[in-house]
Formats: structure tokens, C-alpha cells, sequence
């Protein structure tokens, strides 16, 4: 059943429509809400061969495309710079409109390229990945990784519409599948446990509309609150402290960002445990077992601690932690330093 949401931002309100084959509709949807003279299309190299020419065939407009190399590797400025390069080769205005067809990348890179060529062109996300559809294609962050870190140049920017097309997640592998299960999981512990026992169940996959739903609504419902991260946004970081951490000690390939997230948040259960409170650990433990994700921290603590101490999320001489208190109650925690140096010992 179709299902919508809105969201209101500093450059506008976002309609998140939520509907399984709504791919197949995408024209109709874009045509309804934008009145481009062009659009453009960003993709990259391993959906455009499933999905471009589905999109681009029902689009009864100009319309031209950039097909990204995949990988993080490539979310770099040389990229939007290609992306740029494009737009004025295909004479898009600001009153054209930019899609992003894919997962995370994509969307953030796309964004980027919206929110800052010409000072800012309409965009539309078509998540493709189920980490997009929960996560990253909400909220309007956007941005590309630096030599030093990921993510350290970009803008907040809404995208005017969001496509999420649960049947797309059915061309996944199941790896790619899991990832976006972390954080699905992630929302469930921080806001909503009813979550937690759709995925319990062992058909879970046959409610994926339903559930990503839900946790498309809690994103939309911190964002509205905080769309530019100075507080309660912060709590859809549980996991992510640790996992940051994790993911920068295993080069950025040992573990991808949802199997980084799914160590974190077990790591954060831990240490709440440690702190004394109730100690929620093993629950998590099986449900992320089951669903095939990672929940041992292999790393040195000495070198997680150093990782994490570099990550931007510190404050002074303290960490924001995210520790949920009981499933669907996330409180963020400020540690000082040196405690939580010894907590991250004893993991
Ligand atoms: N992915 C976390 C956020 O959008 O704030």
C-alpha cells in the first residue's frame, strides 16, 4: 500500500513515498510534484545496467545521465566535478532537476552535486540499496569523503522527493541486504521495538514495505526536530561510535558500514552493561546473528579508542554516546574521555 511522508527542511518540505513497484511509476510520481525543462539523471556503474533506461524510458523530457564508477572510493570531489561537468555540458538550469538512482554513494554525492551546482538544484532520491531507502536517502545529508575521512565536506540539503521501491531490494545480494538490516535493527533499539519484532519473525522479508516504513518515519521525525545534527539527531549515531571507529581501523573494507554498525551497537550494549546498567546485550547479539551481520570488535581497544577519539562527533573532552536504556529508549550520553578510555578497555 502506498504510503507517504513528509518532512519540512531549511530549503523546503521532502515527500517520502514509500511503495512496492513504485519504480515502474517513478514518471508519473517526478512528473506530479516537479516542472523541469530537463532532468539528469546520477547513477552509478552497478545499477545503471538494472535500472537507468527503466527510469529514463518513462521520463517524457530531455534527459541525460552520469554512470559513476561503484564504490566509496569514488565518493571524492573529482567525482561531483565530473558530475558538474555534465550538468553544463547538458545545459541544466536551476530550474531543471537532478535524480540520484542508487544506494548510499550515489545519494550522497548526487546531493552534494544538487545542493551546490548553480547554488542549488531540485532534487529526487531513488534509493536503491535498502541502507539508502532507511537511511541515507532521508534527512539531507549529503557529502563526499576526504583523504583524511569520510564525510567531511557537504552540506545539508533536502531532497524535494524520495522514491523508495521496496521491490528493488530483491536484485541485493544478501551481504548488501544485511547491511541495510543494521540499521533497520538500529532504529528498532533506539525508538521502536515493534520493529524488533517484525524482524523476529521468520518471514520478516515479506513485511520489508511495512518496516522500512516505520523506520523511514522515526529518521523523519528526529530530522524534523533536528535536521542539522546538534542534538537528538545524534541518537540515530547508536553503533555508530565504535563502528566509525571499527571501519576506519579495517581500511574502510574489512567491514562495510552495515557490519561496522552492527559491532558498534553491540559493543555500546556492552558498555552500558559495564556502566550498570540492565545489560541488553545478548538479545542483540542473536538478532544480528541471525540476520548474518558481524558482533565481535576484532581491534585493538587501545587503537578503537584512538579512531574513535578522532572521529568529528567529539565534543571537548567528551564522547556523545548513544546507549539505549531499554528497547525504543536511546539517551545521549556525554563521557569524558578518560572513562569511557577505560570502558573501551574492558569490551
Ligand atoms: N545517518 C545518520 C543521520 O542521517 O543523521
Amino acid at each position: 500500500m502506498a504510503q507517504t511522508l513528509s518532512l519540512s527542511g531549511a530549503n523546503g518540505v521532502s515527500d517520502i513515498q514509500i511503495e512496492t513497484g513504485l519504480l515502474s511509476r517513478a514518471g508519473a510520481a517526478i512528473g506530479a510534484v516537479f516542472s523541469p525543462s530537463r532532468i539528469h539523471i546520477v547513477t552509478d556503474s552497478t545499477v545503471a545496467p538494472l535500472y537507468l533506461e527503466t527510469l529514463e524510458t518513462q521520463l517524457a523530457l530531455p534527459v541525460s545521465h552520469t554512470v559513476i564508477p561503484a564504490g566509496e572510493e569514488h565518493k571524492r570531489l573529482k567525482t561531483v566535478e565530473t558530475i558538474y561537468h555534465d550538468l553544463l555540458a547538458n545545459s541544466m538550469t536551476r530550474k531543471d532537476l537532478i535524480v540520484a538512482l542508487g544506494g548510499g554513494v550515489v545519494g550522497d554525492i548526487t546531493g552534494f552535486a544538487a545542493a551546490t551546482f548553480l547554488r542549488g538544484v531540485s532534487l529526487c532520491h531513488i534509493p536503491t540499496t535498502l541502507l539508502a531507502q532507511v537511511d541515507s536517502s532521508v534527512g539531507g545529508k549529503t557529502g563526499v569523503d576526504l583523504a583524511e575521512g569520510k564525510n567531511l565536506v557537504g552540506a545539508f540539503y533536502q531532497p524535494r522527493l524520495v522514491l523508495i521501491d521496496p521491490a528493488v531490494l530483491s536484485s541485493l545480494p544478501d551481504g548488501t541486504f544485511a547491511d541495510g538490516m543494521a540499521e533497520v535493527v538500529k532504529y528498532g533499539y533506539i525508538a521502536n521495538p515493534a520493529i524488533l519484532d517484525m524482524i523476529a519473525r521468520p518471514d520478516y522479508k515479506s513485511n520489508i514495505e511495512s518496516i522500512i516504513y516505520e523506520c523511514v518515519k522515526i529518521k523523519r521525525d528526529v530530522v524534523a526536530i533536528d535536521e542539522h545534527d546538534t542534538g537528538l539527531r545524534m541518537i540515530l549515531n547508536f553503533g555508530h561510535t565504535v563502528g566509525h571507529a571499527a571501519e576506519k581501523l579495517g581500511g574502510y573494507t574489512e567491514l562495510t558500514h552495515g557490519q561496522a554498525v552492527a559491532v558498534g551497537m553491540v559493543a555500546a550494549m556492552r558498555l552500558s552493561a559495564l556502566r550498570g546498567d540492565a545489560d541488553l546485550t545478548a538479545p542483540l547479539v542473536s538478532l544480528l546473528q541471525k540476520l548474518g551481520l558481524p558482533t565481535a570488535l576484532t581491534y585493538d581497544r587501545e587503537a578503537v579508542f584512538d579512531a574513535l577519539l578522532s572521529d568529528k562527533k567529539k565534543f571537548g573532552g567528551t564522547v556523545n554516546f548513544i546507549l539505549v536504556r531499554e528497547p525504543g529508549r536511546a539517551e545521549i550520553t556525554p563521557i569524558e574521555a578518560e572513562t569511557l578510555h577505560n570502558y573501551i578497555k574492558q569490551l
